[in-house]
């Protein structure tokens, strides 16, 4: 089992349960002109976030993370009429080039994005009364995986689903050794996460397109 297999089966997956779609690619598009990271969910992990946004009923999202706004647009797809979607992203360029697709892709109204340091902007959402959240995304900058979750819990409600993207890393989730930081954060995550009676949670290792990583889900009970 090799990388190529993996982005084989993504691309026979992709074929068969995850047709192209054109504000996606343009999505897509207008981020690779702008030299923004290829680092998006995978179709087919996007087609789960869906999934779980229509079976939790979201109405409230937040994500942490917008790079060109691939999965906000995403997410903001599976929301009902009245939903709302707040994406907050450090880099303000990235930022310009997801408000264009986004408006692009016709979620502009459901969509809103707040620029700068997550930490940053947390406090005024928390003082707007933002919340409860349906659904958090949190696929932002890694060592602060935690800390996002923390926030994101205080804001939920019983039911609410919270999932965090990269925690396995090539399996360096494992290693209690490993130097790096972001590793160390998951880590901290799942320890946190183990010895909260607030949520109930699992961690499902994924292989595919973007190579060998996971993602954790906790249901906030
Ligand atoms: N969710 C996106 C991918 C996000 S990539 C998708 O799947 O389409 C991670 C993003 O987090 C990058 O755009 C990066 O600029 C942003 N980021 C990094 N540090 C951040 C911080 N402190 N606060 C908010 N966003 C941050
Ligand atoms: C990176 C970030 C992501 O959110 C991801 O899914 C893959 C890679 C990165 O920062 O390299
Ligand atoms: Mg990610």
């Amino acid at each position: 089992m090799d990388q190529e297999t993996f982005a084989a089966v993504d691309a026979f997956i992709e074929e068969t349960l995850v047709p192209p779609d054109e504000s996606l690619q343009g999505a897509l598009e207008a981020a690779r002109q702008a030299g923004l990271p290829e680092i998006q969910v995978s179709p087919p992990q996007g087609r789960l976030l869906q999934i779980l946004a229509r079976l939790q009923g979201a109405r409230t999202v937040l994500e942490f993370g917008t790079l060109g706004g691939y999965s906000t647009i995403l997410l903001a797809r599976a929301l009902p009429e009245g939903g709302r979607l707040v994406s907050l992203e450090a880099n303000a360029e990235y930022a310009e080039v997801a408000r264009g697709s986004i408006e692009r892709a016709g979620v502009g109204d459901v969509v809103e994005l707040r620029v700068g340091p997550a930490l940053e902007t947390l406090p005024a959402l928390a003082e707007e009364g933002f919340g409860p959240i349906d659904l958090t995304f949190i696929d932002a900058d890694k060592v602060n995986t935690p800390n996002y979750f923390a926030w994101a819990l205080d804001h939920s409600r019983p039911g609410s689903l919270i999932v965090a993207d990269n925690v396995v890393r090539d399996g360096t989730l494992a290693d209690a050794d490993s130097g790096d930081q972001a590793t160390a954060a998951q880590r901290r995550l799942h320890e946190m996460i183990g010895a909260e009676p607030r949520v109930t949670a699992t961690t499902i290792q994924t292989v595919g397109g973007k190579g060998y990583d996971g993602f954790t889900i906790a249901l906030v009970c």
